[in-house]
């Protein structure tokens, strides 16, 4: 059972839209995005990516070839290249979707109506001649979202698998807080008493959880909150809810809201 002790227990988590309401429309799509807020989700998760000419589109693989009509490296076309795919028709919603670029996205989930929160995954800081977290840290600038406040309607959180992506947010907007991604349990104590770079959060995929759910424990145990993916069973909301875990990243984020309370 979760320890009132711990960070993150007492409060239930927080449902986090993973690329938007991606099991029901096609990921990183605006209207995947907007099914979310009105499912009730507290926040959105998104990966960004550089197109040729510098700008931060929504977009998880490297290549093109899954989510639109397009093919080759998503970082060999400019955003006006893109602009011309469709990102929407290889779903089985077959409706029709622009790129969204994250300055949309911002735009969107600031002028919902409510407060949300908005987790930015950086893909492959090496890429694009290392100019991801700099140019994510000049929207958020341009937003005012680098320095959260609190009662700020919007926050975002970034989050790397990349001890280096981390790194480099620290420097670029060091009150952006940061979310170390997990995927697997290197040899040795992990995860570490203290995470890179500051990261308030330690990000476990659920399978990661499922095997080892002291994980969580020892995040929680050492200050950090803990952020798991991609949870879209019962039995994993229900896990999440035992570790305490501070927010719960999922596909299908009506029905993990519906089950946290109790439908
Ligand atoms: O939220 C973290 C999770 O999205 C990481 O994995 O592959 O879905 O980006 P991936
Ligand atoms: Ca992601």
């Amino acid at each position: 059972s979760s320890d009132p002790e711990l960070p993150g227990s007492g409060a239930a988590p927080l449902v986090i839209a993973h690329r938007g309401a991606s099991d029901e429309l096609p990921e990183h799509t605006l209207e995947a995005y907007l099914r979310a807020i009105e499912d009730g989700a507290d926040g959105v998760e998104c990966d960004v990516r550089l197109s040729r000419d510098g700008h931060l589109v929504c977009v998880h693989d490297r290549r093109l070839n899954r989510t639109s009509n397009g093919r080759g490296l998503v970082r060999r076309r400019t955003l006006a290249e893109l602009e011309q795919l469709d990102f929407g028709s290889w779903h089985a919603a077959e409706q029709p979707a622009p790129v969204l670029t994250l300055e949309t996205l911002l735009g969107a989930v600031r002028d919902a109506g409510r407060p949300l929160r908005l987790l930015v995954e950086t893909k492959h800081p090496t890429l694009g001649g290392r100019l991801i977290e700099p140019t994510l840290a000049e929207l958020l600038r341009k937003f005012a979202l680098d320095r959260p406040e609190p009662g700020d309607a919007v926050s975002v959180t970034m989050m790397s698998f990349s001890p280096l992506a981390l790194q480099r947010m620290r420097e670029l907007a060091p009150d952006v807080p940061r979310v170390f991604l997990m995927d697997h349990l290197p040899p040795g104590v992990y995860p570490p008493a203290v995470l890179p770079y500051g990261a308030a959060a330690g990000g476990p995929g659920v399978s990661l959880l499922r095997a080892r759910p002291a994980i969580a424990e020892r995040l929680r145990r050492n200050g950090n909150e803990v952020y798991v993916w991609t949870v879209n069973d019962p039995a994993d909301v229900d896990l999440c809810v035992r570790l305490g875990v501070r927010a719960i990243i999922t596909d299908r984020p009506g029905f993990v809201r519906r089950h946290l309370a109790g439908g």
